[in-house]
C-alpha cells in the first residue's frame, strides 16, 4: 500500500542507553513559573510542603522527572545567590531586569529549590553566573552546596538549616552568553568558561559535570570554536532551540491557529534532527568517543502571551499541536541519544510549553505532560534499531513532512517500547511494524492522545479534554504489528 509506513525494528540490535536525562525540565524565575507556580510559600492556603505546592510535586513524580535546571535562563546571568540565603527579611531584593521588571524578594533560593529537587527525587541542575557574577561567587556557591569542611561557606550552610552538603552534579557556566548572558564573542566566552570552569571545583563525590554555554539554533561556529578551545575542559555543551509557528516578532497564537501553522510548527519542531545531526558532526571532530553530552537544555514552542497577560510572563496555552511538537522532538533526542544526554523542556509551570497550568488553587495537567507520561517508558533503555523501509507522508504540494515519527527502545524487564507520532492533520497513518530478534511473546498493549479538533487542550473548567486513552485490538501476527494511528495522535506500544 502505497501510503503506509513500514518499519521494521530489530530487537537484537541495541545502539545507545537513552540517558534518562533527556526527560528533564526547566524551571526559571520568569513570570508564574516559580512565585505563584510551584512556590507559594508555607502560609498559603493551598496546599504545600514547606512552601511548595503539594499537587505540583505529585505531578512532576509521576512522570518521574530525573532533572530540574534553575534559575535560569536570562535570569541566572543576573542571579547573585548569596541573596536568596537566610532568613527571610536578611534577604536581598533585586530586580528581575530580564523578566518584567518585577520585584524579586528572593524568597526562592538555593535551599527551597533544592529541597523542591529532593520532593520531586530528581537531580538539580544549577547554572552559574557568568554576565555578571565573580568567579569567586561561583566558586563558593558550589562550596556552600556540596563542602563538608569546616569552612565559611559550609558553615553559613549549616546555620541557614542545612547540615549535609547537597549533591549537585550538573553545573551550568553561564547561560546564552552570546546573548542575555553577556553578549560575547564565542573566543571570548571560551577563555571566560575556561577561568570559571577551573574554580567550580568539586567537593561532593569528585562528579561535578561542568557544562558549557553553546550555541541558539544553527550557529555552528560558536560549537566549533567552543569544540577547539574548550573541549577538554567540559563534559557538556549544550544547545537551544525554540519552535516558532511565526517569526519571533509575531510568534502566532497558541491555540487559534489555521491548518498551515500546524505544518509550519511541526516542520520547524523536525528541524531538531538536522540541529543535533549537525552540532553532533562538529563535536564528533574534536571528540569522537563522544565523551562531551549535548544538552539540549532549553526547547520547546514558543508563542504569543495569551491575550490578557503579561507579555514579560511567556505564558501560553498548550494543545494537541504541543503534544506533537513534544513527541517528535523527544523521537529526535532518542534516535541521537548517543550525543544527546540531557535535554530541558522550558518551562515546567505557567511558562511556555508547560506541563502543568495553575491559576490560584486551580491546576490541570497539559497535553505536554501526557506525552512524557507516555515516554518516561524509554528513560535509561535500550535503543533500538528503526529502519524506515516505505514513509508516507503528508501536506501541501511539494512541501511534505514524514507522516509518521518513532522511536523503540527495550527496558531492564525486556519490554519493547514504541513511541509514534502521526503528525498528519487530516489522515490516520497505516503503521507496519516488522519486529525482528523479539524475546518475549508479543502481548501488545497501548495508549494514545488524540483528538478530532487540532485545537484542543485543557482548561480549568475541562481539565481532561485531552488525555491518553487505551487502545485496543492490538496483536502480533507472523512477526508484525499493524497499527492506525489516529490523526494528530502519540501514541505507546509495549511488547512484553
Ligand atoms: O526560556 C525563556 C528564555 O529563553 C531563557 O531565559 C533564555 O535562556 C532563552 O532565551
Amino acid at each position: 500500500m502505497e501510503n503506509q509506513t513500514r518499519i521494521s525494528i530489530d530487537a537484537s540490535h541495541k545502539k545507545s542507553t537513552i540517558s534518562p536525562h533527556i526527560y528533564g525540565h526547566f524551571a526559571e524565575h520568569l513570570g508564574r513559573c516559580i512565585y505563584d507556580g510551584i512556590w507559594v510559600g508555607p502560609d498559603s492556603s493551598i496546599p504545600n510542603t514547606e512552601g511548595i505546592r503539594t499537587d505540583i510535586v505529585e505531578a512532576l513524580r509521576r512522570i518521574n522527572i530525573p532533572v530540574l535546571r534553575w534559575p535560569g535562563g536570562c535570569f541566572a546571568d543576573e542571579y547573585h545567590w548569596k541573596d536568596g540565603v537566610g532568613s527571610l527579611s536578611e534577604r536581598r531584593a533585586m530586580i528581575n531586569k530580564s523578566w518584567g521588571k518585577v520585584v524579586e524578594n528572593n524568597g526562592f533560593g538555593t535551599h527551597e529549590f533544592l529541597r523542591l529537587c529532593e520532593l520531586i527525587g530528581c537531580e538539580p541542575y544549577i547554572v552559574g553566573n557568568v554576565g555578571s557574577g565573580t568567579v569567586l561567587e561561583m566558586q563558593e556557591w558550589l562550596e556552600y552546596m556540596t563542602a563538608d569542611a569546616d569552612a565559611p561557606m559550609p558553615n553559613w550552610r549549616r546555620q541557614n538549616g542545612r547540615e549535609e552538603p547537597w549533591k549537585v552534579r550538573f553545573f551550568g557556566v553561564g547561560n546564552e552568553n552570546w546573548g542575555c548572558g553577556g553578549n560575547m564573542r564565542p573566543e571570548y566566552y571560551a577563555d571566560e568558561y575556561r577561568r570559571y570552569q577551573t574554580y567550580a571545583r568539586n567537593h561532593g563525590e569528585g562528579n561535578l559535570y561542568r557544562i558549557a554555554c553553546g550555541a541558539s539554533d544553527f550557529d555552528y561556529k560558536w560549537t566549533e570554536v567552543m569544540m577547539e578551545r574548550a573541549a577538554k575542559y567540559m563534559d557538556g555543551l549544550s544547545l537551544h532551540y525554540y519552535t516558532l509557528a511565526g517569526d519571533w516578532k509575531n510568534k502566532g497564537s497558541a491555540t487559534d491557529f489555521s491548518e498551515d501553522e500546524w505544518f509550519i510548527t511541526l516542520k520547524k519542531a523536525l528541524r531538531m534532527e538536522e540541529l543535533v545531526q549537525k552540532h553532533g558532526e562538529i563535536m564528533d571532530r574534536y571528540d569522537p568517543e563522544k565523551r562531551v553530552g549535548l544538552i539540549v537544555d532549553e526547547w520547546g514552542t514558543w508563542y504569543d502571551v495569551e491575550p490578557g497577560t503579561n507579555p514579560h510572563f511567556l505564558f501560553q496555552q498548550n494543545s494537541l499541536r504541543d503534544a506533537l511538537v513534544a513527541g517528535v522532538t523527544l523521537n529526535i533526542f532518542n534516535q541521537h541519544s548517543d550525543r544527546v544526554y540531557m535535554a530541558n523542556l522550558a518551562q515546567t509551570v505557567n511558562v511556555l510549553q508547560a506541563l502543568i497550568l495553575t491559576e490560584g488553587d486551580k491546576f490541570l495537567l497539559t497535553p505536554t505532560y501526557h506525552v512524557f507520561d507516555l515516554y518516561k517508558a524509554h528513560q535509561g533503555a535500550a535503543l533500538l534499531e528503526t529502519i524506515i523501509e516505505q514513509a508516507a507522508t503528508y501536506g501541501n504540494g511539494n512541501d511534505r513532512l514524514p507522516q509518521v515519527s518513532l522511536s523503540a527502545s527495550e527496558d531492564d524487564q525486556g519490554r519493547i517500547n514504541i513511541t509514534l507520532c502521526n503528525l498528519d492533520n487530516r489522515a490516520t497513518a497505516k503503521v507496519g511494524l516488522a519486529l525482528k530478534g523479539l524475546v518475549k511473546g508479543g502481548k501488545v498493549s497501548g495508549s494514545t492522545l488524540a483528538a478530532k479538533d487540532m485545537h484542543a487542550h485543557n482548561t480549568f473548567s475541562n481539565p481532561d479534554t485531552l488525555r491518553p486513552v487505551a487502545l485496543a485490538g492490538l496483536a502480533i501476527s507472523d512477526g508484525e504489528l499493524n497499527v492506525e494511528l489516529a490523526p494528530m495522535s502519540v501514541t505507546l506500544l509495549t511488547i512484553e
